[in-house]
């Protein structure tokens, strides 16, 4: 679903909020957007641009689902089944994302947020970048982008990465081109870590229909109904990147980071610029979703998986909950280690039976209560590899960051105190007793998710 038809989509529902108002790019607008995380905003008047921005497109999962008309529930399989089997996209030759060709080259009439006054300037957030490398062909992933001046950003490149290793090879400029209000799939896709020679263009059009269309000035396609597409070059020029605030809403470093010069702009008619709020609930949920797929397939090797969710305390990264059909007395155990090997990052996790709603904290929290015990479900796994957002983790600079491990076994404990096998009938004993459900109510739609509630009829 393009950025377009998912603003359409949002208002009908009645999730979109709209301000009218004239709002500063400049700290204000982000502002606005933090106090408003996790719902869909659009200002129709930007200070100093002609404009519009949308922010907070992803920062729910209920909004993925809308996108890839999908429950949220059963994005993990969606993405795990696009990741699996990725489709060629179409090329056309004429493109909603080149109705209009900017004659000049003006970074500065585009919205670009500041988002904090410690930030080194205004960052592009939401920009997908594609570049092709030698050997292993197209790479599409998001890259924070500081705007120097008209026509120059400073990149930041998570070294090892597909557009960082494809730059370092280049012996001249590598070739980019930005996309800005991609379609939802592609953020989705840009997101993901495929292996390498994976176009992840393939693993959005598995998702959702991206014709892509060639750029006029570079040898690349991009997605044809993104709003904006910047083309540049990423140079060999360095520059000073950051500070700039990170997933852990935490000061990311000042490094030297290669400067890209744009070379040419094309955009739809009446174009809406793309911001998402840095460190805040999209920024998180981006990054986490395609993990899920990775934490499943590993935990499937090692017993019945039935569903992963990362949780928004761990930031969508260092916490999961993971959910299995409890076939043997092990089980919980070895899906704890099996996490750990499907996303390196997480840090601690919680592995519950198929009756606990994954998606809900306090039915998690309900298993630990009732089904725990720290002596004998308790999983510690000292000096590990960390993720390197974590700032508790030990710190060596050129080292993997190292951290200590923690899973909880809160599934039903099939061993007895005394030692002895507990019956199928001994374990229904730690169900939850739910309540039947009243015929005095009535199905109405729940206001922003779009699920059903029941309501007392009047
Ligand atoms: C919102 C968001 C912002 C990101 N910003 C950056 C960034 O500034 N630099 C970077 O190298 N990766 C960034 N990433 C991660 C890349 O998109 C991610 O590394 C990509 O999955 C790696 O794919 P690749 O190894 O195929 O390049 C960001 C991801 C998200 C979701």
């Amino acid at each position: 679903m393009n950025l377009r038809e998912f603003i359409a989509q949002a208002r009908d529902r009645g999730w979109l909020v709209t301000i009218e108002d004239e709002i500063n790019p400049n700290l204000e607008m982000a502002r606005i957007l933090s106090a408003h995380d996790g719902v869909p905003i659009m200002f129709t008047r930007v200070r100093g641009s002609p404009y519009p921005v949308v922010a907070g497109v992803c920062s729910d999962r209920a909004y993925f689902a809308l996108a890839l008309d999908v429950p949220p529930d059963r994005l993990l399989f969606t993405l795990t089944e696009a990741l699996a089997h990725p489709v060629t996209p179409p090329l056309v030759a004429d493109a909603p994302c080149q109705e209009v060709i900017e004659p000049d080259v003006d970074l500065t009439a585009l919205p670009i947020l500041r988002h904090l006054p410690d930030d080194a300037g205004p960052y592009v957030t939401a920009g997908v970048c594609v570049i092709k490398d030698p050997d292993y062909g197209r790479n599409v992933a998001f890259h924070r982008l500081l705007r120097l001046d008209e026509r120059r950003f400073a990149v930041r490149l998570v070294e090892g990465r597909g557009t960082d290793t494809a730059w370092r090879k280049a012996q001249a400029d590598l070739e980019v081109a930005i996309c800005l209000g991609a379609p939802i799939q592609v953020l989705v896709a840009a997101a993901t870590s495929p292996p390498k020679g994976v176009d992840e263009l393939s693993i959005a059009h598995a998702l959702a229909p991206t014709p892509l269309v060639k750029c006029r000035t570079k040898d690349l396609e991009v997605p044809a109904e993104a709003e904006f597409v910047l083309e540049g070059r990423i140079t060999h020029q360095v520059t000073a990147e950051g500070p700039f605030i990170d997933l852990t809403e935490t000061w990311d470093i000042v490094r030297q980071q290669p400067i890209i010069e744009i070379d040419c702009i094309t955009h739809r008619r009446q174009p809406i610029y793309q911001a998402l709020l840095p460190g805040k609930l999209e920024h998180k949920l981006l990054m986490g979703l395609p993990r899920e797929p990775t934490i499943y397939a590993a935990v499937n090797q090692v017993c019945d998986c039935r569903n992963v969710c990362l949780t928004a305390g761990g930031m969508f990264w260092l916490h999961a909950v993971v959910q299995i059909a409890k076939r043997h007395p092990d089980d919980g155990r070895r899906a704890i280690e099996a996490a750990f090997r499907g996303h390196t990052s997480l840090k601690h996790v919680v592995v519950v039976d198929e009756d606990v709603d994954i998606f809900d904290p306090a039915a998690v929290e309900w298993a630990i209560a009732t089904r725990f015990q720290a002596s004998r479900d308790l999983v510690v796994l000292e000096n590990q590899p960390s993720s390197s957002l974590d700032p508790s983790a030990t710190h060596v600079p050129g080292q993997k960051a190292r951290t200590s491990k923690l899973g909880l076994d809160a599934t039903i404990p099939w061993i007895a105190p005394d030692g002895h096998l507990r019956s199928e009938e001994e374990r229904a004993a730690f169900r939850r007793v739910t309540y039947e459900r009243c015929p005095a109510l009535r199905k109405c739609r729940a206001p922003r998710t779009g699920g059903e509630v029941w309501n007392a009829k009047r």
